[in-house]
């Protein structure tokens, strides 16, 4: 509803515009190209989980903060120059840190160079009466100021800068996007992983997605820990297409009816959850979009931006009391040292595979009817976390750190999508999903 507003506000602008940009951009695995060991990643990684439920907490603005790992490499203005971002279904803003960061020496520090608008012919400001300083509830203008300030608080930081257009390029393709060119970062240090910035692919009017017009973007993420360094990949427009013989699953999103405008997330009818032979007993109620507070909403959404999945509570504790018992002897104590995992067995990832049950997400269509599954295989839920120990990387979302409505959202994270191809089709508001070797595409 709201793209055709920016569509205007950007002709208005008057800015050149691919009409339909099928977007291919290849994305990389921090840690894989970091070349760390695998127990480096798993304890990084849980760090990064860890955080992104803390920084749910007290969201004023329905942006949350974003840690994850896979980033895509882009150009940015005329002449061009090299930027690094985060791709987050769970955010919608794009954007970089600019070079003016470094004066007021309130950014993290970046693998590149911040981007200088001043040695671009093709930066924009935003002024503050332009439409698309309206879209979204990263920006605000206060009385007085000519351009579009993006201001956005998170509990694990904020950024600050203004708002602007400029030519990104993605492959070989050339797209102007308001962004946001970033002066102030505070936030924990080494949250981006050396990054120049985000790309949002939320819902909201200002995420690559939106801004580009376009209904369907694809992504498909090579696992964490094989050795190789195999691209990922992300598809926006045209180009987002499942194919081949795996079957595919389909699931209406969720719309939360309070999120039609400024909306972020992508919510999903989950109704329960089998693990072996064995359907958990947890009300399927646990699951759903729900207004916990005032203003609050719960309920289940998919992430592209958060590393493992966090369920809600009575779930978690229902998944790790029926894995305990089917795993019965193989369970060992979580390694010394490490936090937060609370069901290991003593077996290299490859072994844990065979001991191990798959998880089976069963969502409801949404409209009465069938079912649809997602079936997640261990080496999807379990990561080793050293040599000879392989532990559940599926957490509560509950916690002394966590409070409304976190603690009662269900996050299912990156980790669980890989090697796997999802397209999400806004226009139809449908994700279809099926198995793929991400490497090979
Ligand atoms: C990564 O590290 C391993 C072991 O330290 C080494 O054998 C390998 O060559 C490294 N790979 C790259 C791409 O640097
Ligand atoms: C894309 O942008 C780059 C850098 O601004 C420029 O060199 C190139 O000619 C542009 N290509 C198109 C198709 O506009
Ligand atoms: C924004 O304000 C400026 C004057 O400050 C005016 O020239 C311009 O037309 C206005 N633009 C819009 C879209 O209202
Ligand atoms: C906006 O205006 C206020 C007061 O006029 C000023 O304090 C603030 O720095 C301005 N912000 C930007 C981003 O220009
Ligand atoms: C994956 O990466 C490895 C080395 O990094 C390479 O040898 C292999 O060909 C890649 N696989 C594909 C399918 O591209
Ligand atoms: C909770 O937050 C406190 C204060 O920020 C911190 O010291 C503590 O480590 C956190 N606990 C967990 C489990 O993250
Ligand atoms: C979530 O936090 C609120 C307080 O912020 C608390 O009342 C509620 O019991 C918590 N829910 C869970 C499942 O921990």
């Amino acid at each position: 509803m709201a793209r055709p507003l920016l569509w205007l506000a950007l002709l208005c602008a008057s800015l050149t515009f691919t009409a339909s940009a099928a977007i291919h951009l290849e994305l990389i695995h921090v840690d894989a190209k970091e070349n760390r060991t695998v127990a480096e990643r798993m304890r990084r990684a849980t760090e990064r989980t860890r955080r992104r439920l803390a920084s749910m907490v007290d969201v004023t603005a329905p942006v949350h903060w974003v840690e994850t790992q896979y980033i895509a490499e882009y150009l940015i203005g005329d002449p061009p120059q090299q930027a690094e971002a985060i791709i987050d279904t769970g955010s919608n803003l794009v954007w970089t840190q600019c070079s003016a960061c470094g004066a007021a020496g309130g950014c993290f520090s970046q693998n590149l160079f911040y981007y200088d608008p001043s040695r671009s012919s093709t930066i924009r400001p935003v002024a503050c009466n332009d439409t698309a300083c309206a879209l979204g509830s990263e920006t605000r203008c206060t009385s007085g100021n000519k351009t579009c300030a993006v201001l956005t608080a998170y509990g694990a930081g904020a950024i600050a800068g203004a708002l602007g257009t400029e030519v990104f390029t993605f492959g070989s393709q050339n797209v102007s996007l308001a962004f946001g060119c970033i002066i102030a970062t505070k936030i924990t240090p080494g949250s981006l992983d050396g990054a120049s910035g985000i790309i949002g692919l939320g819902r909201g009017a200002l995420s690559l997605v939106s801004q580009l017009g376009e209904t369907k973007f694809s992504y498909c993420l090579t696992p964490y820990f094989s050795d190789a360094v195999n691209t990922s990949h992300l598809f926006v427009g045209a180009s987002a297409a499942l194919s081949g013989n795996a079957p595919v699953t389909s699931v209406p999103f969720v719309k939360n009816p309070n999120d039609l405008v400024f909306g972020t997330f992508y919510y999903l009818p989950l109704a329960g959850i089998t693990v072996g032979k064995t359907k958990l007993d947890v009300p399927a109620t646990a699951f759903d979009l729900r207004q916990v507070a005032s203003g609050q909403w719960a309920g289940t959404f998919i992430d592209s931006g958060s590393p493992f999945t966090s369920l809600v509570d009575v779930a978690y504790q229902a998944l790790r009391a029926e894995l305990a018992r089917q795993l019965g002897a193989s369970v060992v104590p979580p390694p010394a040292g490490t936090r937060r995992f609370d069901l290991c067995v003593a077996a290299a990832q490859r072994d844990a595979s065979k001991l191990v049950p798959p998880l089976v997400l069963h969502f409801g269509s949404g409209g009465g009817g069938g079912a649809s599954d997602l079936v997640v295989p261990p080496e999807n839920y379990w990561g080793p976390v050293d040599d000879t120990t392989a532990c559940m990387v599926v957490f509560s979302s509950a916690g002394p750190n966590t409070t409304l409505p976190t603690n009662e959202t269900t996050i299912i994270g990156n980790y669980m999508q890989q090697n796997m191809h999802l397209l999400y089709d806004l226009g139809s508001g449908v994700l279809s999903f099926q198995t793929a070797d991400c490497s090979t595409m």
